[in-house]
């Protein structure tokens, strides 16, 4: 069995994952929203203290359960496996510290996880056999990318943003509107009060250039006039905008991912990270791959954001290839490892 270990931005997690056939037998998270709503953002500080306290409490629970298995639990183990990079510096430091001490004291191997490929591997929790290969759309907090994943372990890099992640747009959109943290949850459910053709109109970014690459900053921006322009802003004004914002996003997304398909042979196509709970975004490139003959893989809603459960089913690929970290020497980084195609 494999305890996995989250804790790369606001959300802490454990699960325990049978490393037979990657069953997911335990997850638990603790999310941290409420306490950074305020602020209209995660705040890195506050989100490693609470990290701090959160961990040992998931720790006790994993405990619970593997004590209903065995009489001594922590026997079970054969391995820890943690989110190491990218993600912030002080909140991977709480998940490495817990590895590093698990590891010592019941003398387990640790395994370095990418988060970028743990949210690959949410496509295949409680699947024993990955399908390779794979392109997926990664859409989060901190990323938007396209990422071709050859082989269990072996992916790299197609296109990126080359400013903001979608994800913080969606967050600093609610943020503009006074709508709280996360922002991609409220915006969605503030859309669908808009009826279909009054969406507030914004340009599609990077309509001209048939370069593979994402830019959010612009539309920000748009959301930013647009906002000022219509003081006081009824609720209905706020669906118009969201609704506007959402839709030239996701037009975006779906133009440059067609782009990617009339230029590469896909006949699967996977869509991940916090982002792709969005359901409108999920109808609109069901349809694209429809058109393209690919088959669209999504995570189950639960594993879209943040959780140990896609950690632990990515440790297991490196757990049956051997691919250990040092104890001494495993740091963490706020840099990812999938390399970019060059
Ligand atoms: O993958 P994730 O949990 O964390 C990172 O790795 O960054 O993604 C979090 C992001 C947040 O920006 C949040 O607003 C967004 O995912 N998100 C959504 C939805 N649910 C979460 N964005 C749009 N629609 C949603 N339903
Ligand atoms: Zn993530």
């Amino acid at each position: 069995m494999l305890l996995s270990i989250e804790s790369s931005c606001d959300d802490s997690s454990l699960a325990l994952t049978r490393l037979e056939d990657a069953k997911l037998l335990w997850h638990a998270k603790i999310s941290q929203e409420k306490e950074h709503s305020a602020h209209g953002g995660v705040v890195p500080e506050l989100a490693s203290r609470l990290h701090a306290h959160n961990l040992p409490l998931l720790l006790q629970k994993a405990k619970e359960f593997l004590t209903k298995e065995n009489q001594d639990p922590f026997n079970l183990l054969k391995a820890i496996a943690l989110t190491t990079r990218p993600g912030l510096a002080i909140t991977l430091l709480e998940g490495l510290m817990m590895a590093k001490a698990l590891a010592l004291s019941l003398k387990l191997p640790l395994i370095s996880v990418d988060h970028l490929k743990g949210h690959v591997y949410s496509l295949f929790i409680n699947q024993a056999t990955p399908r390779f290969p794979l392109s997926v759309l990664l859409v989060s907090g901190g990323h938007t990318l396209i990422v071709e994943a050859h082989g269990p372990t072996e992916m790299c890099i197609i296109a990126k943003s080359l400013d903001d992640s979608l994800g913080e747009s969606f967050d600093k959109v609610a943020r503009m509107l006074g709508l709280g943290y996360p922002g991609g949850p409220v915006v969605e459910r503030l859309a669908r009060l808009c009826p279909v053709g009054e969406e507030y109109p914004f340009p599609l970014p990077l309509k001209q250039k048939s370069t593979l690459a994402f830019s959010f900053s612009g539309l920000k921006n748009a959301v930013r006039l647009a906002i000022s322009n219509e003081q006081p802003l009824s609720q209905e004004k706020q669906a118009r905008i969201c609704a506007g914002f959402q839709k030239i996003a996701c037009a975006h997304l779906l133009h440059k991912v067609r782009f990617y398909l009339q230029h590469t042979q896909v006949t699967r196509f996977g869509l991940v990270g916090g982002v792709s709970a969005n359901a409108y975004i999920r109808t609109q490139l069901e349809a694209l791959c429809t058109e393209f003959g690919a088959e669209l893989l999504l995570a189950p809603l639960e594993f879209c954001t943040d959780n140990a459960a896609m950690i632990g089913r990515a440790g297991v690929v490196n757990y049956h290839n051997k691919i250990f970290a040092d104890l001494q020497t495993l740091d963490i980084s706020p840099q990812t490892e999938i390399l970019e195609n060059s």
